[in-house]
């Protein structure tokens, strides 16, 4: 079976991307799986890209990749491929809509607001948060271009940076605590990990990627609470509509889970926490592979 292993694009998180993607290669070959490279460069090079394959491997994140385009192409081409469909791809890849739907379901998440240009900030709106607050690209990913504002100055520069990244940018509750992610797996849930950056701040770009950036472990909160963060996490799975797999990431605050976010396309690269925490239940990383490849063909 031919295995298009689909990465690149032109998102912010193209070179995180390629490092999935190229993860995957080198591990695909396994129960009559040909993994076949396919780097996409532009909108619509797909098209001719994925002529000869039997199933799409997507480890694209971002724009263009992980927002339901690329998934509503292969739909249309009859090419079955990994993970959510386009409808929650899209969703899930709104922060804003995704927390509208969370909050109409009275799942947890933090208070927000987005703005579309600086004028739409104002003191008030961003004091009825309470500082700091979060600065962020509405349909980010990895962290790129967000920022902890403390005062009017940064948030503005924060606003600013965001647009020009995204059309719109969130302004979000910064909740301090736990930073912890769930993995779901064919609608399970895999074990719970807790990034600790190494230098202190939150789970930035660097921090995500670079060696050494970030401890992550599992960790077992006491039953109670980690019954609810499962319920939660499979509750957002669920209302976000997603399939095979996807990761809620969280905030615990004082013994109280909020979600912050579901990549429907978590990464997969030699630090990656979807990959990490699967291994906790001892499947490794081709075995994961081959459950996503199976599960999404199902
Ligand atoms: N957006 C990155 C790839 C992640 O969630 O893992
Ligand atoms: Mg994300």
């Amino acid at each position: 079976m031919k295995i298009g292993v689909i990465m690149g694009g032109i998102s912010s998180e193209r070179e995180v991307s390629l490092s999935s993607g190229r993860e995957i290669l080198k591990n695909i070959n396994f129960n009559g799986y040909e993994g076949v490279e396919i780097v996409l460069d532009s909108k619509k090079d797909i098209f001719e890209k994925v002529k000869g394959i039997d199933f799409a491997l997507l480890a694209l994140h971002g724009k263009y990749g992980e927002d339901g385009t690329v998934q509503s192409i292969l739909d249309s081409l009859d090419l079955p491929y990994s993970g959510c469909g386009m409808a929650s791809s899209a969703v899930c890849m709104d922060k804003d809509l995704t927390k509208c739907v969370l909050k109409s379901k009275g799942i947890r998440t933090g208070d927000w607001f987005i703005v579309r240009k600086p004028e739409d900030v104002t003191e008030e709106k961003v004091r009825n948060l309470g500082f700091p607050v979060v600065v962020k690209p509405n349909s980010g990913g990895s962290s790129v271009a967000t920022f902890i504002c403390s005062t009017m100055e940064e948030v503005m520069d924060g606003v600013r940076e965001g647009l020009l990244v995204d059309s719109e940018v969130m302004i979000e509750e910064f909740i301090k605590g736990d930073e912890i992610t769930v993995p779901i797996l064919d609608g399970k849930v895999l074990p719970t990990l807790i990034i600790k950056p190494n230098k202190g701040g939150f789970f930035d770009y660097s921090s995500k990627y670079e060696a050494g950036g970030a401890e992550e472990v599992i960790i077992e909160y006491e039953e109670a609470l980690q019954k609810e963060i499962h319920q939660m996490a499979i509750d957002t799975f669920r209302v976000l509509k997603c399939d095979v797999y996807a990761r809620v990431d969280f905030i615990i605050r004082d013994g109280i889970p909020y979600i912050l976010e579901i990549n429907t396309l978590p990464g997969m690269t030699s630090t990656s926490l979807f990959p990490k925490s699967a291994a906790g239940i001892g499947m490794d990383y081709k075995a994961l592979l081959d459950a996503i490849i199976q599960i999404s063909l199902k």
